[in-house]
């Protein structure tokens, strides 16, 4: 079998697709190099000084790990000086963080979660890293402002899953493709192209420790299928929580299912638990881009009009004919 790089598989997406320009294939190789740099960091484990608290918290009044800081530096440093971006934005980071002036600014704004799924570091659990690509509006800085932009503007997406193997997953206008790290040349290596989420599905994953600070809509639809063939869904489904997104959604994206994280009493007041603008969004467009659906109830998640760099949201995401199902239970 051929095998591909992520550097040629971008070039060809360049030069004879014309779906990325030059700027933004340069943008997504800086990403994927640092990705490789926090897959060693995290591959150290117990041997590094890099497992456990960074005795602060971030913006949203959670407990940094240390990997949570070094994974946020490690993309800061690489994406600063190549002049393809106006600024950067992080769950790690209050507000923007802006290219330093000796350094040329492009039009492209990164934001990123620089690790998901913290709380699985410890326990050498599969983690990962989310990434979404904004333009920076003509003429504006890159302030909070310009960051705000429905889901729907990305030019691109993807995450990173930290687990077994590293493995890259790309969600570009033309579709979602996977790489894997090839841990002896240090390459990524294309996978599979075109993924597509499988259309039937029968399993779900979603904290059912929640269950009881549940919405009407949400506790139907998981009383349905807990109720397996004896229920309105006259199969059985199977439950699967990894507790890091990017794992729970790429188990989705490899086998079909949904993912919810929904509105509870516990998480009302901030508007959900996951975040929209690094979370949410990018994991949406790859869902989407894969032939599957992404809302949060009520509204397509891509749709949403930002009011916060660090707004959060419900969201329930997979397997298309799932999602319309919570829609509709949601809008009766
Ligand atoms: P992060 O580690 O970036 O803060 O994200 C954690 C998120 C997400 O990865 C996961 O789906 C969810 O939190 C897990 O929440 P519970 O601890 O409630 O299971
Ligand atoms: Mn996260
Ligand atoms: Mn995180």
């Amino acid at each position: 079998m051929r095998s591909i790089s992520l550097s040629r598989f971008l070039i060809e997406e360049q030069r004879e697709k014309q779906v990325i320009s030059s700027d933004l294939r340069l943008l997504i190789e800086v990403v994927a190099s640092a990705c490789k740099g926090i897959a060693l960091a995290i591959g150290k484990g117990g041997l590094a000084d890099v497992l456990g608290s960074a005795g602060s918290d971030n913006v949203q009044g959670e407990v940094q790990k240390k990997l949570d800081v070094i994974s946020n530096e490690i993309l800061l440093d690489a994406n600063e000086w190549g002049g393809h971006l106006a600024g950067m934005a992080s769950e790690e980071m209050e507000g923007p963080h802006a290219i330093p002036n000796r350094y040329p600014k492009g039009e492209y704004l990164l934001l990123f979660d620089p690790l998901d799924g913290s709380s699985n570091i410890d326990v050498n659990i599969s983690v990962g890293t989310i990434f979404s690509v904004l333009r920076c509006p003509e003429g504006k800085e890159p302030t909070e402002a310009a960051f705000l932009q429905p889901g729907t503007q990305q030019v691109c997406a993807g995450y990173t899953v930290y687990g077994p193997n590293t493995l890259l997953v790309l969600a570009l206008s033309d579709g979602v493709h996977a790489f894997t790290l090839n841990r002896e040349t240090g390459n990524f290596v294309l996978t599979q192209e075109n993924i597509q989420i499988p259309a039937e599905t029968r399993e779900f994953s979603i904290n059912t420790a929640n269950a009881r600070h549940w919405e009407a809509p949400v506790k139907r639809y998981i009383d349905e299928l807990q109720a397996g063939v004896d229920g309105p869904r006259a199969m059985d489904f199977n439950m699967r929580w990894v507790g890091s997104m990017v794992a729970d959604v790429h188990r989705i994206l490899a086998r079909g299912g949904v993912f919810l994280y929904p509105i509870d009493e516990k998480n009302r007041a901030q508007g959900g638990k996951l975040r929209l603008m690094y979370e949410a969004n990018p994991m949406a467009y790859v869902v989407e881009k894969a032939g599957g659906a992404a809302t949060d109830g009520y509204q397509r998640i891509l749709d949403l009009v930002p009011h916060r760099l660090h707004q959060r949201v419900a969201v329930m995401l997979g397997s298309k004919d799932e999602v319309e199902r919570l829609n509709r239970y949601h809008a009766e």
